[in-house]
């Protein structure tokens, strides 16, 4: 079994790379790729280094059965053919073909067979704060189907890259040495001391590309007609995102009965105390495996609505855990030998 990593120096290629050495992923070899910037750079596998490969239209992947690409949209696109045409299966990080008919996007939680009927070779992962939502979404559907969900998202500086982490440490020590910040490159404004109700692009109808993408692909994972309205905002955390969601079930389903739900999900570690001040948050889901819930109650202007509270480690969960597992589903299942 060779696996490669496509984007192996970034926020996610390197947890790809702690997760693979973590959950003793069944592989033989290991390649990594990048571009000039860390190509000859040298990354600790299970004790042995291995070398950041340019990644170039070439045979280098000839003898590769699983390619964890993460390294953003334009990248994925370009080298597709590259990546697959040997018969390589490419997992994408990346938004490339997430809603392309002939690529499954899957949580292995909700919809792991859809990996199974991947005719391009390529299996989309889907994006992190949809797939920390439909995690815990998709037990609540077993009891009632959902209808509607509105959610509003507290983003962390990682879900925009490795160097957008540096940027937020970057703007408060300006903030504490100066008093004021200077360097603002990856977020449209300061983020350090502020949020930014935008992430990604303003699309046409006003609302950003990644609330659509919670629209889109909620319905693609969880086979349904449910119909999300987000607000995307990114907050000065460093690590792990945050979900406030009220959702709308056909029928009236209890507090109790949720609870009762999400205890027994996989993926999600319920923590719901509110009154002794215990529910989850972003410092402590940081660098953990599952969706953390809390504040369960009944919404007050909606008899068949409640609402709850997550966090979790986006760049795990929502990224390359989640490729991981989809990885282990295919061999698992034997589509991979
Ligand atoms: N961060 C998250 O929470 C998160 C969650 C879900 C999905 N994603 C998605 O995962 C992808 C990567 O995100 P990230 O946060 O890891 O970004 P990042 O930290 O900025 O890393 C980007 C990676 O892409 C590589 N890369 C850039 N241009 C390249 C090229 N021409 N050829 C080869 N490699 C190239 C970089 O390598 P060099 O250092 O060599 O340039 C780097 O390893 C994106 O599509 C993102 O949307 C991210």
């Amino acid at each position: 079994m060779r696996v490669a990593i496509v984007g192996a120096s970034g926020a996610v290629g390197q947890e790809i790379l702690n997760i693979l050495a973590e959950r003793n992923f069944p592989l033989d070899d290991l390649v990594l790729f990048g571009s000039e910037r860390s190509a000859g750079k040298k990354y600790n596998f299970k004790g042995k280094e291995y070398e950041v490969k340019l990644l170039q239209h070439n045979d280098d992947f000839k003898d590769v059965d699983i390619v964890f690409t993460s390294a953003g949209a334009g990248i994925s696109k370009e080298y597709v053919e590259t990546i697959t045409k040997f018969g390589a299966v490419m997992i994408d990080n990346s938004s490339a073909f997430r809603m392309d008919k002939d690529v499954p996007l899957v949580v292995p939680e909700i919809n792991a067979e859809d990996a199974l009927n991947c005719p391009r070779g390529v299996i989309a992962n889907p994006n992190c704060t949809t797939i920390m939502m439909v995690v815990v979404l998709n037990p609540i559907e077993k009891l009632s189907h959902i209808k509607k969900v509105h959610v509003s998202s507290y983003q962390s500086a990682s879900g925009a890259g490795a160097t957008a982490m540096k940027e937020l440490e970057q703007q408060y020590k300006e903030m504490v040495e100066d008093g004021k910040v200077s360097t603002i490159n990856k977020f449209p404004h300061q983020l350090a001391y502020n949020v930014i109700p935008q992430i990604d692009k303003m699309m046409e109808n006003d609302y950003t590309k990644e609330e659509m993408k919670m629209y889109e692909e909620t319905r693609k994972i969880m086979h349904s007609d449910i119909r999300t309205s987000a607000t995307c905002v990114r907050v000065s955390s460093l690590r792990s995102h945050s979900e406030s969601v009220w959702f709308e079930t056909k029928e009236q389903i209890s507090v109790e009965q949720i609870r009762e739900a999400l205890k027994n999900a996989p993926g999600v570690t319920l923590v719901d105390d509110p009154q002794n001040y215990v529910y989850p948050m972003p410092l402590e889901s940081a660098g953990k495996d599952n969706i953390f819930v809390g504040r369960v109650r009944k919404d007050l202007a909606d008899d068949n609505g409640n609402t709850l509270w997550l966090t979790g480690d986006q760049i795990r969960k929502g990224a390359a855990l989640n490729a991981i597992q989809i990885g282990e589903y295919l061999i698992k299942s034997g589509n991979i030998k």
